[in-house]
């Protein structure tokens, strides 16, 4: 299947890169921010570079079901992502939004094709990229402070370096009276706010993250839109960012990226040239949203009708199709 590659109409050309943008410059402090100015790593970025941060080619992943069976999840997906990019991919459930994080991140293989970051084959997980879960993965044994220094102590930064950038990232999420705290002691949406203080105080170059505002009342999410776009157009960090919320797409991407159901196959991009920053109530991101959605639709209807046939039908592979690795 070809993928369809839509534009949506703006007076503005497509930013060069967070940073780069005139129209949306790198800032110490977002207004209203609690949280200082502090140094951000910056990733080391060949700007000139022809290198994809982050290379997806032919990757198909099946798993092997209850019945032996193999359920093709992911098929043929070819995605390149460039270095400070910020790519939003939605989907409808089960199309294997997650699984392809998952691959990126190294914590599974793929049952066919190549993961590439900065060209380089991915042999499995790394401090370069960080998967923040549907499930947040919290330690429940740890305080708020810990859990987020935890990936910090794993990548060996110094103690001081640590807490100075546990209490920043604290701040940032709006969390820093609570760092003594246990997770069992905070709500859902500040557990999911911990998670993601945790992953960026790592600072990794990929930041891989799976529906992380998805369980958050309204105005914490508009904040946190507003903070990670912020720290994203400040660090020069890859982004690719799955949501159910077409709108938290286009308010955030450079590009939405539309996966089939299943198996899982990239049907359409849409880069987003639209002016940043964007919020979710404007008519353009609403007008945006609205072609993403129709093509979306389609897809959630034939998710709806596979579950309504006498059980689910998985598409299952011949032995010739099926890999060896799963
Ligand atoms: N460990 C596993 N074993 C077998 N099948 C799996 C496993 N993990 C996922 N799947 C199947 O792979 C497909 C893709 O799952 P995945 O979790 O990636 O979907 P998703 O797009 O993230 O869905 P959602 O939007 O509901 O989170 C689903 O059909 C799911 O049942
Ligand atoms: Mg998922």
């Amino acid at each position: 299947m070809s993928t369809n590659v839509q534009k949506f109409p703006s007076q503005f050309p497509i930013p060069a890169g967070p940073g780069l943008d005139p129209r949306f410059p790198a800032r110490a402090g977002a207004p209203g921010s609690k949280a200082g100015p502090i140094s951000i790593a910056r990733p080391a970025h060949n700007v000139s570079s022809q290198i994809s941060k982050v290379g997806l080619s032919e990757i198909c992943l099946s798993y092997r079901i209850q019945s032996g069976e193999r359920l093709l999840a992911l098929d043929n997906i070819n995605l390149q992502v460039r270095a400070g990019e910020f790519v939003c991919i939605v989907g409808p459930s089960g199309c294997g939004k997650s699984t392809l994080l998952h691959l990126i991140a190294g914590l599974q293989p793929q049952t066919s094709g190549q993961v590439l970051i900065d060209g380089k084959p991915v042999q499995g997980p790394g401090t370069d990229r960080i998967l923040i879960f549907q499930d947040h993965g919290l330690f429940p044994w740890l305080t708020v402070g810990q859990n987020v220094e935890f990936g910090m102590k794993m990548k060996g930064i110094p103690k001081a370096e640590r807490e100075e950038k546990t209490r920043y990232y604290l701040r940032l999420v709006h969390l820093a009276k609570f760092e003594k705290s246990y997770i069992h002691q905070l709500s859902g949406g500040m557990r999911q706010r911990v998670a993601i203080a945790r992953a960026l105080a790592t600072e990794p170059d990929v930041l891989l993250m799976d529906e992380p505002f998805a369980a958050l009342d309204a105005q914490t999410r508009d904040l946190l839109h507003d903070e990670l776009e912020r720290i994203w157009s400040e660090s020069g960090r890859t982004i690719i960012f799955v949501t159910h919320n077409v709108r938290e797409a286009v308010r955030l991407g450079d590009r939405v990226v539309l996966l089939t159901f299943r198996p899982g196959r990239v049907k359409s991009e849409f880069p987003v040239d639209l002016p940043r920053p964007r919020h979710l109530e404007d008519p353009t991101v609403a007008r945006a949203a609205r072609e993403i959605l129709d093509e979306l639709r389609d897809e959630i209807n034939r998710s709806l009708e596979a579950e309504y046939e006498e059980g689910v039908k998985p598409h299952v592979k011949t032995p010739a199709e099926a890999g060896s690795r799963i």
